[in-house]
């Protein structure tokens, strides 16, 4: 089994990239298609953990400043969750951000999420906003060392 963490690279893998964030974080709450990017996506880091040249996961890194980043729309297909894949692309984020001397990682969890980010502990700083009105999102941070 190989793995990969890298930026998708071609046009097909960057359709399958942008197509899983759209069915696991946009489609769900009713959003249309049109939603899937936001500006940033010209400037930010992006993620995808292949195995054996399947993608697996995603996520993207926005730089801060002040040597900080933050992590946004972390999905894995409904049927591969819970299988590892999520953990070892924010490992993957970690050692890149190490790197890369960035010395904290902020994220905005959802709700079903918060768990997940407490097992690679990130601690849980404040309830902050609730998305499309449907889901709770809570501030979590990391220090690397
Ligand atoms: C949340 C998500 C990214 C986690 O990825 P995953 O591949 O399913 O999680 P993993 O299998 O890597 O789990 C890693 C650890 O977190 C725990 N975990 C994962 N999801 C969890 C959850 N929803 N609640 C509690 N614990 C969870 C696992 O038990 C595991 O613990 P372990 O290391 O002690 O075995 C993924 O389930 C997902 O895409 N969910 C839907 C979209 C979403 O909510 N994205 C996050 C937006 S902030």
């Amino acid at each position: 089994m190989n793995l990969e963490i890298r930026s998708p690279q071609t046009d097909a893998e960057w359709n399958n990239y942008y197509d899983l964030r759209y069915r696991i974080l946009r489609k769900p709450l009713g959003q249309p298609m049109s939603t899937v990017k936001t500006e940033e996506d010209d400037t930010a880091t992006h993620f995808a953990l292949y195995e054996d040249k399947q993608l697996r996961a995603i996520t993207r890194l926005d730089l801060k400043e002040n040597s900080g980043a933050q992590v946004r729309f972390v999905a894995v297909d409904t049927e591969l969750q819970g299988k590892g894949f999520g953990k070892k692309l924010m490992l993957g984020i970690e050692e890149y951000c190490k790197q890369h001397k960035i010395q904290k990682i902020e994220l905005q969890a959802r709700e079903n999420a918060v768990d997940f980010y407490l097992s690679l502990d990130y601690k849980l700083i404040a309830k902050t906003n609730l998305l499309f009105g449907l889901v709770q999102h809570y501030l979590m941070t990391k220090e690397l060392k």
